[in-house]
């Protein structure tokens, strides 16, 4: 797949009305509605604010949550027009509408250096159809498209793909970073390149771990999806998340792996616990041999000895999955390790997906970081080499 692509730095905007797509799709609070992290919206502001200083007038939108059925108030993008309007010191209209009359108005009337937010995109049934009359209708709008939706790039929506066919589209500055950074580590990492996978599926990670295997020098595997390759490796794993289905699928990675050169790195030893509580006590078991009544529930000291050894020693780290249960205490030292041993590398070092990022920053790392991807879902599938329709639809440089 082609990452490189035209940027709003390509293209002549000044005058202009440009339908700038976001992921404004940001967590809240679910009794207030309260945005709880904003990390989205900052990272749009860079493209905001230049189309702004360049003289367009940005018609900006985005998906919120997954409504079904139409409008519902508390999938309403108005919270994040609020946000946006602090974040930018400046006046951000809210239209009632996608590609209503309030929309449509409100864009007609729209002046250089102003900005509209239309709501929820998902709020048109066509939206997540990628019905071409939806697209139309918002390219009707404007004269130019930008994305900058990196989050949303891996659908095929309206807004996210459709309407390209209708407007010359261009990639904001922040699908400009994340495909730069993250497709700077696939296609020629400094090397040795190591990916750190967790989380709980083996089955969500499949995609991944075969394309990485093509790529990396190292890879990692720890959280949940561990005991899947300990039982495929004929180990006792107890009441530990398991998917059976994929214990064949776990031995052709560990063949592919020795095949390739790969070094894939299994956890030696896990903090065990006799349920899933914050307050069960860590029980230290060999990790193949967990006992029948116990459950896996982060890596132990030997498996950070050998994972934070191998981070030390990497040109390119990309993680993705958390390394144990690290939202309890009792059981965040495995990951608390993992991203210590990221911060203090010199190498580079790229965190993608939604679980990954929200330990990376409950952990107090998030600075030291060279990249956190705004994606989650998204990240995935750039991992996975898989091509994304919300890029693909840009004009190529
Ligand atoms: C995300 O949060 O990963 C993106 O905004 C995509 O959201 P979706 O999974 O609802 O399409």
């Amino acid at each position: 797949m082609n990452y490189n692509k035209k940027t709003v730095k390509d293209i002549d905007v000044k005058g202009k009305k440009v339908l700038l797509r976001c992921d404004f799709n940001v967590p809240q609070d679910k009794d207030t509605l309260a945005i709880t992290d904003d990390k989205r919206i900052r990272a749009a502001l860079p493209t905001i604010q230049y189309l702004l200083d360049q003289g367009a007038a940005v018609i900006a939108c985005s998906h919120l949550g997954k409504p079904k059925n139409g409008p519902e108030d508390k999938f309403s993008l108005a919270p994040v027009a609020a946000r946006l309007s602090e974040l930018l010191g400046r006046d951000v209209v809210m239209a009632k509408d996608v590609v209503g009359e309030d929309a449509k108005a409100k864009a007609a009337a729209l002046q250089p250096g102003q900005i509209l937010l239309l709501e929820n995109t998902r709020f048109e049934k066509g939206e997540t159809k990628n019905d071409p009359e939806l697209a139309k209708a918002m390219a009707s709008m404007a004269q130019v498209y930008v994305s900058d939706a990196f989050g949303a790039v891996h659908r095929a929506h309206a807004s996210t793909a459709g309407v390209a066919a209708y407007l010359p589209a261009v990639s904001g500055f922040l699908i400009e970073k994340e495909l730069e950074i993250m497709g700077g580590a696939l296609a020629d990492p400094k090397r040795p390149l190591v990916a750190i996978l967790g989380g709980s599926k083996v089955s969500s990670k499949i995609g991944v771990i075969n394309h990485l295997l093509d790529i990396a020098d190292t890879i990692i595997i720890g959280g949940g999806m561990a005991y899947t390759f300990a039982k495929a490796q004929g180990g006792s794993v107890g009441k530990s998340l398991l998917e059976s289905d994929w214990l064949d699928y776990c031995n052709d990675m560990l063949a592919k792996a020795r095949e390739k050169g790969v070094a894939l790195l299994l956890p030696e030893d896990t903090q065990c616990a006799s349920e899933f509580s914050a307050d069960a006590v860590p029980v230290l078991h060999g990790a193949r041999s967990i006992p029948d009544d116990m459950m896996g529930m982060d890596i132990g000291p030997k498996t950070i000895a050998a994972y934070t050894a191998a981070v030390k020693g990497a040109g390119t780290v990309i993680w993705n999955g958390p390394m144990g249960v690290f939202e309890f205490p009792s059981f965040a030292e495995g990951t608390r390790a993992v991203a210590k041993a990221l911060a203090e590398t010199d190498a580079i070092t790229i965190i993608g997906g939604g679980d990954s990022a929200a330990a990376v920053a409950q952990l107090g790392f998030a600075d030291k970081m060279t990249h956190i991807s705004t994606g989650g879902g998204a990240s995935l599938e750039f991992l996975e080499g898989k091509e994304l329709p919300g890029v693909a639809c840009l004009l190529d440089q």
